[in-house]
Order: C-alpha cells, then structure tokens, then sequence
C-alpha cells in the first residue's frame, strides 16, 4: 500500500529527518490549516485510525512487536475489523485531537506531548519510530479531504507531527535518564554537590 505523501519530500525523507534539521516552528497560517481540516477529518476519526495503524504495521513491521495484543496477529486485513486496534487507534486520534484543541497555547501541548513521550517509554516504544505515525496519519486523511489537500496543508501536517514528536522524544529521553539513575545503587549515583556548609 502506498500514498501520495511525496508531492512536498519523500516519505522516508519525512521519517528520516531528526527533529533538528526541520523548522518545527508552527506558524498561524499551519494553524489555521490544521484546524480547518481538522473539522472535516474528526468525522472519520476511528476509521483513520484504523487506516494508520494497518499502514504502519504494514510499512515498518517491527511496530507491531511493541504491542503486546497484535505482535502475534499474522493477517493484517483482520485487524481492519478489530475492537482493539479500534479502540487503540481512538486513543491515538483523540490526542490528536486535543494537540489540535492546543495549538493557541502551545506550552499546554508541550505538556501533554513530554508526558506521553515518558509513558512511551514504558510502553517500549522508542523514538525512531515516532515519525511513521505521521507518515501515516497523512496517509490516511488524504482521500478523506479529496481537493482541500494541499501541498501548504501536508506541509502544515508535518510540521504539527514533527513538533509533537520532538517533544514525546524528549519526553522520551527524561524518563529513560531518570529510571537510569533510579537503577543506581546511591553509591553509582553522580554525587550532588551540597553547597550547605
Ligand atoms: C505520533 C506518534 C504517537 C502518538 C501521538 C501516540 C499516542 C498514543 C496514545 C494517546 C496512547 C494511549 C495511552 C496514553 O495516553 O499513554 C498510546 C499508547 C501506546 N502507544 Fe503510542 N503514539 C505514537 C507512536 C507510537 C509508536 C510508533 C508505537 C510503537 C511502535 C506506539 C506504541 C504504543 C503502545 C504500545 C501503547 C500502549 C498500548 C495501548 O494503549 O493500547 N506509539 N500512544
């Protein structure tokens, strides 16, 4: 299965990119955008995520491992009528939701975004994989919005995702140092330095 992401880069340029050498910067325009095609995808939301989710474990396979309750399913296509992965694709669209409800105050997003990275942590889902949620996502709106897709819109698309992103990985990231240092014995711990006399 393909879709017509690369009209603006590549896909896998898209997944490939860190988040340091693309502007992550939103601007009012890319806002607008988002929220106006927003209306018109909220009303399809199971079924993106549906479609994400399929496109992703078809796409970059090793995804499905990190999901303990689809690992072990061979046939693709049965997951098109699964509860779970229903459920589970809801779950995902209704952050996207709220990313989008956030976009006018963007600090609260950041909060959301970091703390969802920590909980991905737990989840074994690591950062490398984030971009392809993106990807697909695109994928998956992109018949949804027939005429109305853009290239400014695709490009405003991935630059919500890649903003999100960057965030969840740094999330990411704090939570994997501090269960680092939390798996120190005190005597391994980097000494703080007390300026108590
Ligand atoms: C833009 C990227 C992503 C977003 C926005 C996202 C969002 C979410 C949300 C909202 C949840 C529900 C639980 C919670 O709020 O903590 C969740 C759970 C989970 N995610 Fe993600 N996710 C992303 C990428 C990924 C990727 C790439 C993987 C695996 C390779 C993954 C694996 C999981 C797992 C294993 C769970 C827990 C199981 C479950 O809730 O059913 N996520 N994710």
């Amino acid at each position: 299965m393909g879709c017509a992401i690369s009209d603006l880069a590549a896909k896998s340029d898209f997944e490939e990119r860190g988040t340091d050498d693309v502007p992550t910067q939103l601007s009012d325009a890319h806002i607008q955008m988002i929220k106006d095609s927003w209306k018109v995808i909220r009303d399809d939301i199971a079924k993106v995520g549906i479609i994400m989710f399929v496109g992703l474990f078809e796409t970059h396979p090793e995804c499905k491992d990190v999901f303990f309750l689809f690992r072990d399913v061979e046939d693709l296509e049965r997951l098109r009528t699964s509860r779970e992965l229903r459920a589970h694709g809801l779950r995902v669209m209704s952050f996207i939701e709220k990313s989008v409800a956030r976009l006018d105050h963007l600090e609260r997003l950041e909060t959301l975004a970091i703390e969802l990275g920590k909980s991905h942590y737990h989840y074994n889902a690591p950062p490398k994989y984030y971009n392809y949620v993106g990807t697909e996502f695109i994928c998956a709106v992109q018949p949804i919005l027939k005429d109305r897709w853009t290239s400014e819109l695709e490009e405003a698309w991935k630059t919500m995702f890649q903003h999100v992103t960057g965030l969840m990985t740094q999330g990411y990231q704090e939570e994997s140092t501090r269960q680092h240092h939390l798996s120190l014995s005190p005597k391994e711990r980097p000494e703080k330095k007390s300026t108590a006399l």
